[in-house]
């Protein structure tokens, strides 16, 4: 399973990317407006450094603006995935990107339907959003699992990007079930090497560390 980063935060990915943990970034509107920075000058500095396809979303809801803005986008690096929102017109823009060689991350998907016509439509991701699903009380892991039946029933190569992830458990199942990538939050992949029997172990081997004055350099 590819890791994706769903972040702006430059230190952030940078440690992570250290650790080996990065395949990719995926940004949005709300990740770059909460950073605070220009979105072409965030974006080439992941690109920088991250190898990965690095998501970055178009603002438009026009098919013809869309795809003006993810020519720019695409300018920036050639790991730039153009991401457009799982609408008609984002469809649209999907097919003329994608077949322009431009790799396409389609979001806001929240059915399978919409992740069937993504695929349809040559993206080089589906991003369906678990945790906007469980926020409405759905199932947002059963969408994961209806999608990777569905693409393995026809041989589509579009890949899974599990999105829209709050939980390392949602990590863990996301990966039983198959999906491509995950994308999270830095604070979800690191809660992921959370354990309390880990805390709890290491405690005592601490202490009997202490007590026997165990010593190695
Ligand atoms: C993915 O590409 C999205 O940026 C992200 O996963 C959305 O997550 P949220 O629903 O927690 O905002």
């Amino acid at each position: 399973m590819k890791f994706f980063v769903d972040s702006a935060d430059v230190d952030a990915i940078r440690e992570l990317h250290t650790l080996g943990m990065v395949d990719g970034v995926t940004t949005n509107p709300s990740i770059i407006a909460k950073s605070g920075r220009d979105i072409i000058e965030v974006t080439k500095e992941i690109c920088s450094f991250v190898e990965g396809p690095v998501s970055a979303e178009v603002t438009a809801t026009d098919a013809d603006k869309m795809i003006e803005e993810g020519r720019k986008l695409a300018e920036i690096a050639e790991n730039i995935a153009v991401k457009v929102p799982l609408t008609w017109d984002g469809l649209k823009a999907c097919k003329v990107l994608s077949d322009e060689g431009k790799m396409v991350n389609v979001t806001l998907c929240f059915s399978a339907n919409q992740a069937l016509l993504a695929a349809k439509a040559g993206a080089t991701f589906i991003s369906p959003f678990i945790g906007r699903l469980d926020d409405i009380n759905l199932d947002g892991l059963d969408l994961i699992a209806d999608i990777r039946e569905i693409y393995d029933n026809y041989g589509f190569e579009t890949q899974i990007l599990a999105a829209s992830i709050r939980t390392a458990n949602h990590v863990s199942e996301c990966a039983k079930i198959g999906a491509d990538v995950m994308t999270a939050p830095p604070a979800v992949i690191k809660a992921m090497a959370n354990h309390v029997l880990t805390d709890k172990g290491l405690a005592a081997f601490l202490a009997d560390i202490e007590k026997a004055n165990i010593k190695i350099v």
